[in-house]
């Protein structure tokens, strides 16, 4: 099988192509032929020695995907070969078949069509962390206005479309045309671009002053500081990300004024530590997707020789929703 190799720390560029033995499942794994593999920001980290581990060389990236279970580990009984699943593995997935361990596969319907299929590896992981963050961490409510910053990237759209379906008003902010555009066909009811409009002013005016309920921010950097002094009375502040770079500095005063919260969200964690409560989630996100009450937005998608320039398009900020690596497509 065909794989993408991480030899050494570097950029994605330093990624190769190569030809690998079948991985071997352990007792309590299933090997997956891999339909679709999602590119998200811990895989850059990770092929960069950034991450929160490192693991062993050779190596290859890739977090989230989806496929066919083709072998299953003695001690698995409750998934099959030929089941079409959605796994989480900490590294992996940008390869034509990986080992997966069968806590961390979620079975999808054996007859999906492959379009849905590819669509199902795309989606856990940004709309897992936007539900939780919104209705676990927030307790967001109908009526609540929602403000999104990154509102075009990965988690952004996700959680444009979860604040619509749980009732929310939600603003979108972004850098560009395409990202608010794209914001908007998942719901969003006003946008803001906050590369050329003041982002402050703009919430102030759409909200009559009083400010938003919750800030979903996954970014970080110069909107932190504008984003949290737009939140209103008794506001939650979610703390998802920091794509861009640097981590704020938050003056503690602003909460006392607003009787606001800030609040971390760590979905990663959240499905370790509270299983019980992610599978009720999961369960929610199945059930919306199969009535198609989200709908995961794919930008772009790219063979397996092409996953450097997919983790490259990522970090330069260019990604619309996800973007996919379709490891059976070698170029
Ligand atoms: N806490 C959790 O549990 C959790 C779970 C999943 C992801 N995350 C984190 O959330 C963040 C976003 O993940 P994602 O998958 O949504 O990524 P993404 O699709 O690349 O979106 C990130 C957005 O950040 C904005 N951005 C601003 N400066 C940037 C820069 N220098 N480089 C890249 N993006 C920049 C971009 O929006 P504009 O161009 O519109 O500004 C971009 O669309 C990452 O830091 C990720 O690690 C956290």
């Amino acid at each position: 099988m065909k794989a993408i190799v991480c030899d050494a720390w570097g950029a994605p560029s330093s990624l190769v192509l190569r030809d690998l033995p079948s991985p071997v499942p352990g007792a309590a794994q299933v090997l997956v032929r891999t339909r679709a593999a999602a590119v998200n920001f811990p895989d850059a980290l990770i092929v960069a020695g950034k991450y929160q581990f490192r693991p062993e060389f050779p190596f290859s990236p890739g977090g989230e995907l989806s496929g066919e279970i083709i072998a299953v580990g003695a001690d698995v009984s409750h998934l099959t070969v030929g089941d079409k699943i959605v796994g989480l593995t900490p590294y992996g997935a940008y390869a034509q078949e990986v080992v997966v361990d069968a806590t961390h596969v979620l079975p999808l319907p054996r007859d999906i069509a492959d379009d849905e299929l590819e669509v199902a590896g795309s989606f856990v992981l940004t709309y897992g962390t936007s539900l939780h963050a919104l209705k676990d961490r927030a307790q967001a409510q109908p009526g609540e206005t929602l403000l999104v910053l990154g509102a075009g990237g990965g988690v952004g759209i996700a959680a444009v479309e979860i604040g619509k379906l749980l009732g929310l008003r939600v603003i979108a902010a972004a850098s560009n045309e395409a990202k608010l555009t794209a914001a908007r066909e998942h719901g969003a009811d006003e946008t803001i671009d906050y590369t050329r409009e003041d982002l402050r002013e703009r919430v102030k005016a759409l909200t009559g002053g009083r400010g938003v309920d919750v800030v979903y921010d996954p970014v970080g950097g110069d909107f932190a500081d504008p984003a949290l002094r737009s939140v209103g009375w008794r506001g939650r502040y979610l703390v998802v990300g920091f794509a861009a770079g640097e981590i704020p500095k938050i003056p503690i005063n602003l909460l006392l004024l607003k009787g606001s919260s800030l609040v971390g969200v760590f979905w990663g964690d959240f499905v370790r530590r509270e299983p019980a409560l992610n599978a009720a989630n999961m369960k929610q996100l199945l059930t919306w997707l199969r009535e198609r009450q989200i709908h995961p937005h794919i930008s772009r998608r790219y063979p397996l020789s092409r996953a450097a320039d997919a983790l490259d398009a990522l970090l330069a900020r260019e990604a619309v929703g996800k973007l996919m690596i379709l490891p059976q497509q070698v170029d």
